[in-house]
This record gives C-alpha cells, sequence and structure tokens, in this order.
C-alpha cells in the first residue's frame, strides 16, 4: 500500500500554477525526499496533502482512502512553517496543550513518548523561546507526533541546522521510521543531507513532477567518471575523445565517463605521448545528478 498517492494535483495562485498537475507515489514505511529549488511548489504540495488549502483539481489518496476521510486525517502529522508553539510556555506545556487539542487517551505516556523519540526528555521545562533552532525543529516533530501518526510531513526541518543539529535529525527521522512505522515525507533543497537516510526521491521543478526513484534506482543511475590532468589538456581530451564515447572538460579537468577501468584511460593516454599528472574516480551522486536535471538535460 502507499502511504500518499497523488494524481494530477493542481493549484494555482493569481492565475499562475504553484502545484501544477502533479504526480506522486509515497510508498509505506518510506522516507521520501521531496526535492526542489525554492518556489518550485513543496510547501503548497504539503499544505494541499495537510488540508491547509484546497485544491483547484486532483487526487490525494492517503493509505488508499480520500484525503478528506476523517479516519485517515487523524493518521497524518505535520511540521510546516513552523512549531505553531507558543514562545512563553514551556516544551511541556506546549506538548501538553496539543494533547487537549487532539483529545488524547493518555497524555503523559504521549508526551514521555515523543520527547523521548526527539530526544528532548531532558529539556521539558525548558521555555520554547529559549530554545535553540534544532530543539525547537525537534520539538515540531514531536507535536507532529502526538497521536501516533502513520504519516510525517516536514517542509524542510533540516534547513538552517548546524551539522549536529542535521546528525541528530537524520537519526530522528530514521527511528520514526524504523521503530514507529511511520512513513516520512520530508521536503529539502539540502540535497547531501537527504541522500543519506531517504529511501525514495520525488523531484519538483515548478509545481511538476519531474522524477521519481527509489535510493536503489538512483544508485543504479550514478555514473562514474574519471577526471584527469594532463600537461597538454587539449591534445589528451582528442586522444581520449578517439577511444572513450562520453569526455568532457570541466573546471581544469578532462572527465571521462562510464568506464570503470582507470588503468584502460591511463594506458590509451600513454600511448598517445600523455602523462597523467593528477587522477581521480568519482561518483555523480544525487547533487551532480539533481544538478543536471534541473539544467534540463534529461528532464524532457
Ligand atoms: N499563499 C500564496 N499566495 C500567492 N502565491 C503563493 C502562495 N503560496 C505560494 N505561492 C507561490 O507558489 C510558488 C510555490 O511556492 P512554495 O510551494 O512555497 O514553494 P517551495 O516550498 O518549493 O519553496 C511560488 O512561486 C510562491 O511564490
Ligand atoms: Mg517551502
Amino acid at each position: 500500500m502507499n502511504a500518499i498517492e497523488i494524481r494530477d494535483l493542481s493549484k494555482s495562485f493569481r492565475g499562475m500554477y504553484a502545484v501544477d498537475h502533479l504526480h506522486m507515489t509515497v510508498p509505506q514505511g518510506a522516507i521520501y525526499g521531496f526535492i526542489g529549488e525554492n518556489g518550485s511548489g513543496k510547501s503548497t504540495t504539503e499544505k494541499l496533502i495537510c488540508g491547509h488549502l484546497v485544491p483547484d483539481g486532483g487526487e490525494i489518496r492517503l493509505f488508499d482512502r480520500d484525503y478528506t476521510d476523517p479516519g485517515v486525517r487523524v493518521r497524518v502529522g505535520a511540521l510546516i512553517e513552523n512549531a505553531g508553539c507558543f514562545p512563553g510556555s514551556s516544551v511541556y506545556r506546549n506538548l501538553r496543550m496539543q494533547t487537549i487539542n487532539l483529545g488524547l487517551k493518555d497524555p503523559e505516556g504521549e508526551i514521555r513518548r515523543v520527547l523521548e523519540i526527539v530526544r528532548m526528555e531532558e529539556h521539558a521545562n525548558l521555555k520554547f523561546k529559549s530554545c535553540s533552532l534544532g530543539m525547537k525543529q525537534r520539538i515540531g516533530i514531536a507535536m507532529a507526533l502526538l497521536g501516533d501518526p502513520a504519516l510525517l510531513i516536514l517542509d524542510e526541518p533540516i534547513n538552517g541546522l548546524d551539522t549536529d543539529g542535521m546528525r541528530i535529525m537524520r537519526e530522528i527521522l530514521v527511528d520514526i521510521t524504523k521503530k514507529y512505522g511511520c512513513t516520512v515525507l520530508i521536503s529539502s533543497h539540502i540535497l547531501g543531507e537527504l541522500e543519506k537516510i531517504a529511501t525514495h526521491y520525488g523531484i519538483i521543478r515548478q509545481g511538476r513532477m519531474i522524477m521519481e526513484m527509489s535510493a536503489a534506482e538512483l544508485e543504479g543511475r550514478a555514473r562514474v567518471f574519471t577526471s584527469l590532468k594532463t600537461a597538454d589538456m587539449a591534445g589528451a581530451g582528442n586522444a581520449l575523445r578517439a577511444r572513450f564515447a562520453n569526455v568532457r572538460e570541466e573546471g581544469g579537468y578532462l572527465r571521462v565517463y562510464d568506464v570503470d577501468d582507470t588503468t584502460a584511460i591511463v594506458d590509451h593516454l600513454m600511448r598517445c605521448g600523455h602523462a597523467v599528472s593528477e587522477i581521480r574516480k568519482n561518483k555523480i551522486g544525487l547533487e551532480e545528478y539533481y544538478v543536471e536535471l534541473m539544467s534540463g538535460k534529461e528532464a524532457e
């Protein structure tokens, strides 16, 4: 079963599409990295899923039910924009108020549970306003986790965090899916940070989904390339092009794509009279793949 299935979803503001006939499939149990530049429609899509905005058209299904179904709405937790906390109240107090809003049966147990998940047990008495940005984001996640949702929707929770904050956030997100079986939809324009945890990706541009794939598929698409330097770059470039299909000059290096055997490259250059002064084997990760997609090379 899929946690989210979206067909042909559209939303416009003043005649401009923010979300433009979008399709999206988020399998149950996934950490789905929803990736796109600023203004590409990530937050709008998330607000539509959460019912904060009304779509112009299209279909949203959550766990095989229409997203307006009250039975399924209670299974969705979200952190979009900010945690909606009272700054002068303690972390505990904010969570307690939310348990009242939600009418939870075992508020104390639930608060303990979510504080443990976000590693804030020891900070329950801090005033929200005295918390660091990283803590505030975690409190927002704790708020969203009250009531044990099956789907958690997070809007750029990693944005602006320091390295340590990012690491903790990553660990928390993995915990949420692994220990609690929750599906996580997480938007970001910081790719490197999602690459470590995402099991699936959706790349959005100008309100349209331009690519969806699993981490395994991305791995399969990842291309190797060897970058090297020689004294005569132009001559070596010609020699390489005569033998290998995909050779480019980039950033002062010659790049040979999709050739696994580096020795074959060096041998060929030697035979052509070019000594290699510097050589490195690389793999195109999500970041570069994304840049290529964004520049439209593979998008059409
Ligand atoms: N409430 C709104 N009123 C008018 N335009 C909006 C509103 N919300 C978003 N937009 C526009 O829709 C587009 C997508 O925005 P958004 O979903 O916030 O993108 P992202 O979250 O990917 O940065 C942008 O061009 C933005 O200016
Ligand atoms: Mg946004």
